[in-house]
């Protein structure tokens, strides 16, 4: 596999290193900073063809597959061309950032011979697995989804595309909180509707997008979801669902039930910031093993633009009830 990295900021770092633990390093690196290409092969100590364009790249270095680590806005025309060309793509997330965009990345994936795969990378986290397979044979009967993050002026200012519509799409859900809206939609089932709020509580002068998000879901588990970067400081993430007897707590590394630990996961190694979480290596293992076994990926443009449209519904809302429309 030739494998490029295209985007070379803070998640690429993420990317080459669970690469690199793979056995599987990438063969060349595209960013419209060249200085940023070169900042991170000499982290990693590589020497690589560099490319600044990436439609240039896709035609003179021919790669097997792409890693998107690019600004929102830039997936989902890279993730089409790649595919177009039948290159394999493993896309950051988000997918996608409007609705028009999901129909042709889902045209262009059917019409390739290549494999989409987008980095949801908590579905893989063992705690995650354990409060799955808990619940398999469960009725859930509520749940409720909360990201209490930490994000300042500061970490809007790290990139121009941050904290943009054009460019970041939306703010806290797009960008925090699509990993544990993701889970909640499958851990409970794509909802039927939504009726939410977004706003911007404490970033008024340094965003445009909203910082917090409150949301409830209608469908088979009716949940509530609550996402904001305005807390004082990052708190952890959690998921809780009800059944008739029990009361299950989803936390990054642990989950309880009743108040008890059921499961600790053993080993807390992350690559990159903790909430991050440790699901990209598992997640490029589990995706060039589809390929080479000639099975589907599972969370492919289908699967990932479910937590697209929950959110882009979620913006639309505007506190009336909003109908999603199912991902054909
Ligand atoms: N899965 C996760 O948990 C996780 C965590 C962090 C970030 N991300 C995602 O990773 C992506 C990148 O985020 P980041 O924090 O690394 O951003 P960043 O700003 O640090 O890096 C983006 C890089 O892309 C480059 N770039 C911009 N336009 C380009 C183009 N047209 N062609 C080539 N390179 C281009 C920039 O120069 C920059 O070096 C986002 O989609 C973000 O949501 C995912």
């Amino acid at each position: 596999m030739r494998i490029a990295l295209v985007g070379a900021g803070v998640i690429a770092r993420v990317h080459m290193r669970a690469l690199l633990s793979l056995g599987m390093p990438p063969a060349a690196v595209c960013d419209i900073d060249k200085g940023k290409a070169h900042a991170l092969l000499a982290e990693f100590s590589l020497s690589l063809p560099v490319f600044t364009d990436y439609t240039e790249m896709l035609t003179d270095f021919a790669p097997d597959a792409v890693h998107i680590c690019t600004p929102h806005h830039c997936h989902a025309d890279m993730i089409v061309a790649a595919l177009a060309r039948d290159v394999h793509v493993l896309s950051e997330k988000p997918l996608c950032i409007s609705e028009a965009d999901i129909p042709r990345i889902l045209a262009a994936e059917a019409a390739s011979r290549a494999t989409l795969g987008v980095c949801h990378q908590n579905r893989y986290n063992p705690s995650t697995l354990f409060f799955k397979n808990y619940l398999a044979d469960k009725t859930v009967l509520t749940a409720h989804g909360s990201v209490p993050w930490h994000r300042d002026a500061a970490y809007y200012a790290s990139g121009a595309w941050r904290g943009r519509w054009e460019t970041e799409g939306g703010g806290v859900m797009i960008n925090q909180a699509l990993h544990t809206l993701d889970l909640c939609q499958w851990l409970f089932g794509y909802p039927e509707g939504v009726t939410a709020t977004v706003a911007n509580l404490s970033l008024a002068d340094a965003i445009e997008v909203e910082d917090t998000a409150a949301a409830t879901f209608r469908g088979p588990v009716p949940f509530t979801f609550f996402a904001t970067n305005a807390a004082g400081k990052s708190l952890p993430v959690s998921i809780t669902a009800r059944t008739q007897d029990e009361e299950l707590v989803l936390l990054p590394h642990s989950v309880t039930v009743n108040g008890k630990t059921a499961f600790h996961e053993a080993q807390n190694i992350v690559s990159g910031k903790a909430c991050y979480g440790m699901g990209h290596a598992t997640l490029f293992a589990d995706f060039y093993g589809a390929i080479a076994a000639g099975r589907p990926f599972p969370i492919n443009g289908r699967e990932a633009a479910r937590v697209i449209r929950m959110i882009l519904a979620m913006y639309q809302s505007e506190a009336r009830a909003v109908a999603l429309a199912p991902i054909l």
